[in-house]
């Protein structure tokens, strides 16, 4: 286990929040993986949770994004983190969000609700990523509209940034979804999805489906939706051993 340091925290709303830690040098991961992550404990028994890295793996810090649970665990203690806290960092990142667990294609669609965004944070910052796939689409399904975490990042600075602004250029699409409350693309994206509304909206159709692949990041009800919809296009799941057309993330919980 590395003991790392707390060098950012930022609270998105009273239950949302993200942090970093700086980075530890042996630590390689594959972006879209998760790491097990949790505080040192007084009694010696640390509680630790599985956290899908939010940074890219060329960064020199981790980035985590969590809920707040007033009787969590682990997050109720973790949301007071601060700059210089210690935060328990497991050795062996690991998970199925990962492109090489995909065949190859040419839009990569990432589905993902609540803090399941994480990991497509991590997907979109590698130059991996583009060098696969022509056109990328993340979509975040939150209940009110001040969930949508990191929309700034993707709607405005990435686009901004000195090299992804020119790599994500007309083939990036952000695609936010409110379920609870106004907003101009509301409801489920399971339900805009089976109602053709999604592919329309972001300019594909129904032909483009044999090059999609996909990765999906939820609630265990949303993964189970999201799987009974692709398989129902025929679609098969993928692993590292044997790829396939889409990637389900079962180890996160949030
Ligand atoms: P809804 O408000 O309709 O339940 P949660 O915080 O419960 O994990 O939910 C995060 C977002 O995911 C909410 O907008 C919620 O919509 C949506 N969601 C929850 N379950 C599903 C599902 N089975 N399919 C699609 N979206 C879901």
């Amino acid at each position: 286990m590395y003991l790392q340091t707390v060098t950012w925290v930022h609270h998105w709303t009273p239950g949302l929040f993200s942090f970093r830690v700086d980075r530890p040098q042996s630590l390689r991961f594959d972006s879209g993986e998760f790491v097990m992550i949790g505080l040192p404990a007084e009694d010696g028994k640390a509680i630790m949770r599985a956290y899908s890295i939010v940074s890219p793996a060329w960064e020199d810090h981790l980035e985590f994004f969590s809920v707040k649970v007033a009787d969590g665990a682990l997050t109720s203690r973790l949301q007071h983190l601060k700059i210089g806290d210690k935060v328990l960092i497991g050795r062996k990142p690991t998970g199925t969000l990962v492109i090489d667990a995909l065949t190859p294609g040419k839009h990569l669609v990432m589905i993902g609700t609540g803090t399941g965004l994480a990991p497509f944070l991590s997907v979109l910052r590698d130059p991996a990523t583009h060098e696969r796939f022509e056109n990328i689409i993340i979509t975040h399904t939150v209940r009110q509209k001040e969930e949508l975490a990191y929309s700034q990042f993707l709607q405005e600075e990435i686009r901004n940034d000195e090299i992804f602004g020119e790599l994500l250029r007309d083939r990036f699409t952000y695609y936010p979804t409110v379920t609870q409350g106004e907003f101009h693309t509301r409801g489920r994206i399971t339900d805009r999805i089976r109602e053709g509304l999604f592919r329309s909206d972001i300019g594909l159709t129904t032909a483009d489906r044999p090059d999609s692949r996909w990765m999906i990041c939820g609630s265990m009800a949303f993964n189970k939706d999201m799987i009974e919809i692709l398989e129902g296009w025929g679609m098969t799941e993928g692993t590292r051993s044997n790829p396939g057309q889409f990637v389900v993330e079962r180890a996160f919980v949030g």
